[in-house]
């Protein structure tokens, strides 16, 4: 019997894609990030939406008070509007990329793109400015097939704008992983929650709102098709764990708001996924040296350690609801450097 690993220490570990809201939600959520997180990647959809240079550097204010002394970088993005070349100019220092939400497929997305094909004059400007377009690929299809639908739109992009780097934002069923060995200027994040549950685990039994997020989560081969990436530590892809907290009383409500709350648990399930795939080696990989070459980052130096020591997750911070509320996880956190 091989002795089992005790502890695993990882480099500036990082979430490309998270949901650190504003106001008193921001304080809750973002020093759970920034503790455990050498940079995250912060999305835009407030109301109103970051969608300008005045609102995303208030926005990155409030933000860089909260995080305080923590070590730990935001990189922002802004919302998908008409911008002109020199708006995009504007705000390029500013972010890592612009997120493109399909109107209405998600939450605070209305003001979203309606037609792809009036948005390509944008595009273009991102093209040639260098700015990655990130995209919550959904149509509003079939709920398990929004995501299958949207892939054209993926390769009809990647062939109309060949230097412009995409990003397939929470990728969820296998169709999405195959295109990205299909497309050299096709990447894409995959959360924590996709790797974990099916849509058996949200509807199967009894209801559970706290497993709801967009994407839905999908069939068993599709969460083993980004297991598989994911462990492999695929290079197009990124670990983001879409880490989206609603208050307690929008998820248990009679219209449950979409969003999985995973900030404070992420690194530790992780490393509990990869270590029964026995991919312990992969995970540096997966969590932060694949986004650095991806976007060419050099994130904050950050040493982070977990060991094998059972920790009981919090029912709630504030009035959210992490996933794994009450239960028992194998891995903490025992240093950050
Ligand atoms: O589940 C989700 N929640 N998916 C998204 O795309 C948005 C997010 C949120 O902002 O709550
Ligand atoms: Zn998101």
């Amino acid at each position: 019997m091989v002795d089992q690993i005790k502890q695993v220490v990882i480099n500036s570990p990082l979430d490309m894609h998270l949901h650190f809201r504003e106001g008193r939600m921001a304080q809750t959520v973002i020093p759970l990030s920034s503790y455990s997180f050498a940079g995250g990647v912060v999305m835009p959809n407030l109301v109103p939406a970051v969608n300008n240079l005045k609102r995303l550097t208030g926005y990155i204010q409030e933000i860089k008070s909260i995080i305080d002394k923590d070590i730990f970088e935001p990189y922002m993005t802004v919302f998908f509007k008409h911008y002109s070349y020199q708006e995009l100019e504007q705000l390029k220092p500013y972010i890592l990329g612009v997120k493109l939400y399909p109107a209405g497929v998600t939450t605070n997305s209305e003001e979203g793109v309606a037609a792809i094909n009036k948005a390509e004059t944008t595009i273009k400007y991102l093209e040639e400015l260098e700015i990655p377009l990130m995209i919550h690929g959904e149509t509003h299809g079939f709920v398990l097939d929004r995501e299958k639908m949207f892939l054209p739109i993926f390769e009809h992009l990647a062939q109309t704008f060949p230097r412009l780097k995409i990003i397939m934002e929470h990728i969820t069923t296998a169709d999405a992983v195959s295109l990205l060995n299909e497309y050299e200027n096709i990447y894409a994040t995959v959360t924590l929650h996709h790797l974990l549950i099916t849509l058996d685990d949200v509807a199967g039994g009894l209801l559970r709102p706290h497993l709801f997020c967009k994407p839905i989560a999908k069939r068993p081969e599709d969460r083993e098709a980004l297991v598989k990436a994911a462990i492999n530590a695929h290079p197009k892809l990124m670990f983001g764990s879409d880490s989206a907290p609603h208050p307690l009383d929008k998820k248990e409500a009679c219209g449950c708001a979409a969003g999985i709350f995973t900030a404070p648990i992420a690194l530790q399930a992780l490393v509990d996924l990869f270590e029964q795939h026995n991919a312990l080696h992969n995970l540096q990989a997966f969590v932060s040296d694949n986004a650095q070459s991806i976007y060419r980052i050099i994130p904050p130096q950050k040493s982070v350690t977990l060991e094998r020591i059972p920790d009981k997750v919090p029912n709630m911070y504030d009035d959210v609801v992490p996933m794994f509320a009450n239960q028992e996880l194998s891995w903490s956190i025992t240093q950050v450097k």
